[in-house]
């Protein structure tokens, strides 16, 4: 177990203005990378698994590998990423996550605070942090042509009620951020973010981390952000690398030949991240 929990690190983070790195994983080589980068630069990181990645790579074999990698750098957290199915949710916290995020979006305001409340309550007893989502953050983490239509903002008064009543830890927050790359850019509305920083007391949470642009990044951590999550450009990294290679080496099969390639390539997305995140 980690001597210094994800809470005390969001705590120091808010206070000395950086932010953790949330990066998804769902192949071994991600995962590796990932580690590598955390441990070469001593800086924590939060491992992310969404509902489909947590099932394809097995919440037991996350929170195993979790505990292994912790053996060599202790500052290694796992989080379940847009969690919506509760029962998986459940399990994740049961079997030692730091945090789930509960994305109740897709539901109706107060069924959404009803439902989050309760997982607040079965989560805190496990020492589990909870991350809320009120609007849904657009897009999905691929490569995308056109830009949504809609510029989704947090609405302020309904972002004070759902974090009093349900008692979350953080907050995914909606300020023109979205899943994915896009092949046209986007900017960040910081002046709203400063307003949801001034009316809730909470722990800030950036989704889309991938795509957007260092300035606005390091805008939003001086504006209270504590936890910026990435997923599209590891996943594109691991893609390019993998056709690159086997396309250059047609006659290989060995894996351990090919692979250490692919987790380069990702290990030095992320190491560009943490370095953003974290100078
Ligand atoms: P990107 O895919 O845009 O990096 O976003 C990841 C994310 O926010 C996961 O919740």
């Amino acid at each position: 177990m980690s001597n210094k929990s994800l809470k005390y690190f969001f705590g120091r983070a808010k206070k000395e203005k950086w932010a953790i790195g949330q990066f998804n994983f769902s192949t071994l080589e991600q995962l590796k990378a990932i580690v590598s980068a955390a441990k070469k630069l001593k800086s924590p990181v939060i491992l992310g698994t969404s509902q489909g990645e947590a099932n394809f790579f097995g919440l037991e074999e996350a929170t195993l590998l979790r505990d292994l990698y912790r053996k060599k750098f202790p500052y290694i957290y796992l989080n379940l990423d847009h969690g919506k199915d509760i029962d998986l949710i459940k399990k994740a916290i049961d079997l030692g996550y730091d945090c789930v995020h509960f994305d109740g979006s897709g539901l109706d305001f107060q069924e959404n605070l009803k439902i989050t409340k309760k997982i607040v309550k079965y989560a805190h007893k496990k020492g589990c942090l909870v991350e809320g989502e009120i609007k849904s953050i657009q897009g999905s983490s691929e490569i995308h042509k056109e830009l949504p239509k809609e510029v989704l903002l947090e609405d302020i008064e309904k972002a004070k009620e759902f974090v009093k009543k349900t008692g979350i830890d953080s907050l995914a927050v909606n300020i023109g951020n979205l899943h994915g790359v896009y092949t046209k850019s986007i900017r960040l509305k910081i002046d709203h973010l400063q307003k949801i920083k001034k009316a809730i007391p909470i722990f800030l949470v950036l989704h889309g981390g991938s795509g957007t642009s260092k300035k606005d990044i390091k805008e939003t951590i001086k504006n209270g952000v504590v936890k910026i999550n990435v997923n599209t450009e590891l996943r594109i990294a691991w893609r390019e690398t993998l056709e690159k290679i086997l396309r250059k080496h047609r006659g290989t099969v060995k894996p351990y030949n090919i692979l250490p390639k692919v987790i380069s390539a990702i290990e030095k997305v992320v190491t560009t991240k943490i370095n953003l995140f974290n100078p």
